[in-house]
Parts: C-alpha cells; sequence; structure tokens
C-alpha cells in the first residue's frame, strides 16, 4: 500500500501483513498484522517514526523513494517488527541521526549493529523541534520492553504510541470503522502482549491524561480518531475487580475428565457463575489469554500422564503465569489412572499470580457419585467467592 496522509505534513507508512498467522512462533493472527511507521515532516527538519519488520522492507523503501533527505528515524522500541528496517533506511539517509532513550541506545547496537555514533537518547519530556512542528517523547517503560517510549506531535495532537495501545489487525483502512472488530484484535493485543505490566499500564494511562490527544497512532493495527475508545477500554481491561468468569482450560484422553468438566460447567452455570471452557488440544490461545483479561478464577482440568498433569495444561499453566492476568482464585481437577501428582504440579506453576487455591478434586479412573458431589461443592465455593462480581468487569 502507498503512503497515505493523516493530515497534511503527516502520512502513515508502513505495510498491511495479511498473510501472517502466527508473532512470535506462538501467537495466533487471525486478523494479521501490520507494521505502521509514520512520516512527520516540518519546516526545517523530517523524522521518521518507526520503521517495519524485515521482511517487509521494500514496501517501506518504496514509499520513502520521493523522499531526499530524513534527519531522523525515532525509533520508540528496538523490537526487530519495529526496528528491523532501521540499517536500511539509515543506509539510505547517511545523515539520519536515531533518537531514542537511553536505554534503548544499547539494546540497538545490540540487535542491530547501528554505529552509536548515529544514535542520539533523549530524556523523558524532551523536546525535538521540526520547525512548526514538535516532538514529545514521553518514556513509557515496560509496554512492553523495558526501553519503550512514546512521541506526542503537539501542534497535531497526535500520540505515536508503538506496540502500546496496538492490535494485531490488517486492514486497508486507516481507522478502524467496525468497532466491535478492532475492539477485539486490540484487546486480544492487551490480553497477549501488555497484561503481564497492568501496574506499569495504570501509570502511563494516569501520564496520558494530561494530553489533549486527537488522534492516536499505534504501530500495529488501525489509527484511533477517538482516543477515548481506546484509552477507556485499556482502563477497563486493567481495572481491578474481575469478572463473575471462570477460565476452564481442559484436556481429556479417555473421557472421564471430560465427564468431570461437563459436570463442572453445570454446576457452576447453574449457581449464576459464567464459565469459558478451552479444550487445549485445538483453542487458539490468543482466546484462552482474552477471556483472562476478565476472569476471577480459573480452574485447570487435567489427565494424568506420566505421574504429572497433561503437558497440554502445563503448557497452559506457564503461559497463564507468565501473562499474570488478575485471577483470585484456582483449582485443579481431573482423573488420574493410578497415582499422580498433576495437582501438585499446576499449583507449583502458578507462582506469579496470587490466587488463592480451593481444594482440587481429583479421582482415580471414572468420575462417580462421590467426585460429582465434589465438584459441585467445588461451584459452590466458586459462586460464593464470586456473589459480589460482575458478569461484565470494571
Ligand atoms: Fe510489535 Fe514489541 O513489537
Amino acid at each position: 500500500m502507498n503512503a497515505r496522509e493523516i493530515v497534511s505534513g503527516v502520512s502513515a507508512l508502513g505495510a498491511q501483513d495479511f498473510d501472517r498467522r502466527l508473532f512470535d512462533e506462538l501467537i495466533p493472527l487471525p486478523d494479521g498484522t501490520s507494521y505502521n511507521a509514520y512520516l512527520v515532516r516540518g519546516n526545517d527538519k523530517v523524522a521518521l517514526i518507526d520503521t517495519v519488520d524485515p521482511h517487509k522492507t521494500g514496501v517501506l523503501m518504496a514509499q520513502l523513494e520521493s523522499l531526499s533527505h530524513l534527519d531522523f528515524l525515532i525509533i520508540q522500541h528496538v523490537e526487530q517488527d519495529h526496528s528491523g528496517s532501521a540499517p536500511m533506511v539509515l543506509a539510505r539517509y547517511p545523515n539520519a541521526t536515531i533518537i531514542t532513550t537511553p536505554k534503548a541506545k544499547p539494546m540497538i547496537v545490540d540487535h542491530l549493529h547501528i554505529d552509536p555514533q548515529r544514535i542520539r537518547t533523549v530524556e523523558n519530556g524532551q523536546i525535538l523541534s521540526l520547525g512548526g512542528r514538535t516532538l514529545e517523547f514521553i518514556h513509557a517503560p515496560w509496554v512492553h520492553w523495558p526501553e519503550t517510549m512514546l512521541t506526542y506531535l503537539k501542534e497535531d495532537r497526535i500520540l505515536f504510541t508503538c506496540d502500546f495501545l496496538g492490535s494485531h489487525l490488517a486492514t486497508t483502512e486507516l481507522y478502524g470503522r467496525e468497532k466491535e472488530r478492532v475492539y477485539e484484535a486490540a484487546k486480544r493485543y492487551y490480553a497477549e502482549i501488555m497484561m503481564p505490566f497492568r501496574a506499569m499500564i495504570k501509570g502511563h494511562l494516569e501520564t496520558l491524561a494530561c494530553y489533549k490527544i486527537q488522534i492516536i497512532a499505534p504501530s500495529h493495527g488501525p489509527l484511533y480518531d477517538d482516543a477515548a475508545f481506546i484509552l477507556d477500554a485499556y482502563k477497563h481491561w486493567v481495572s481491578d475487580p474481575p469478572a463473575n468468569l471462570v477460565v476452564l482450560p481442559y484436556v481429556s484422553m479417555h473421557g472421564s475428565t471430560q465427564a468431570m468438566v461437563d459436570h463442572l460447567i453445570s454446576a457452576l452455570t447453574d449457581r449464576g457463575v459464567r464459565v469459558e471452557p478451552f479444550n487445549m488440544t485445538v483453542t487458539d490461545l490468543g482466546r484462552l489469554a482474552t477471556t483472562l483479561v476478565d476472569a476471577a478464577t480459573v480452574i485447570f482440568a487435567t489427565p494424568t500422564l506420566l505421574v504429572g498433569a497433561h503437558p497440554t495444561i502445563v503448557s497452559s499453566a506457564y503461559l497463564i503465569n507468565a501473562l499474570r492476568p488478575k485471577l483470585r482464585h484456582a483449582s485443579v481437577i481431573g482423573s488420574y489412572g493410578w497415582a499422580g501428582k498433576a495437582a501438585e504440579q499446576i499449583t507449583e506453576l502458578i507462582k506469579n499470580v496470587k490466587v488463592e487455591w480451593f481444594d482440587p478434586v481429583m479421582v482415580r479412573g471414572l468420575p462417580g457419585r462421590a467426585t460429582f458431589e465434589a465438584l459441585d461443592r467445588l461451584a459452590e465455593v466458586v459462586a460464593t467467592e464470586h456473589q459480589n462480581l460482575e458478569d461484565e468487569p470494571g
């Protein structure tokens, strides 16, 4: 796609990646993604904000074809999907200087092998005048690396945010007009990338409340010309009270754990608790992560394989521990062949999330009446703990 004008003198560059289906070789991308870069022209100087993933460098360089001179390349985040084309941009514009945070400078040298002489660092709140246009750099660490910053174009009230507030959504629309689709993509993105840094994000949202923002321009997904849409969504997602919702990752090998899952879903539903079950052999990890943004409780349901939990459930527990959602409670249910340590193993994996553990319900072989009654008691405890929670979070 060609460059698109946002306002006179400010353009959206970059590449839509409609075909990409996996990020970090882990995260499914049902809607592809984009790598957005932005060109800002002042009366005196020209700045490029971010670049694109290396495999789309050709698209960016074609968009820059008619630009004879570049003064600044602003690197807001060092991860290669945004910085990866920087060496080619610098080669094309030998007088261009990289502008970035002090933390990012050595990372740019290490990740991209760029000459440190070409990098100038800026402090939080520092101003760069382009002549008639002013950029302010806002340090925003941990969205989602330690070196990240945002860039505010004062005269046009445009906030460039790189990963922060973005979405994995490839589209020909400059602004996302299908609000529900954009909301879901942005929430999925928050869940997968930003959720572990919820506490830091709360602080960044407070900082941004001091800025008048007309347009938010992330480096993934469409722009927002209604800044409140995405800022309010983020406030909602990082807020403390979870929803009246149980996430239930499960696997069953011979049907016994499946029977327990089915019974527990009914028992929870009968008591007014919403449940989102995920068969981990087929589920999309992004859907699991998105549901964890709101959930109050997770219950792992696992058969026993080689004395431990099923590896797929171990993997889901590892991921949940890394994502650090605002869960309050957890438990484990499942069936084993002769003996097992599945419940203890899963409990050991969840150390980053401060949850209260409900007693596990584990049975040897097929579940019978005593097991179903134990599951009813578990559902009762969950319902009691959830009684003051809203069905929708926030
Ligand atoms: Fe889109 Fe952290 O890179």
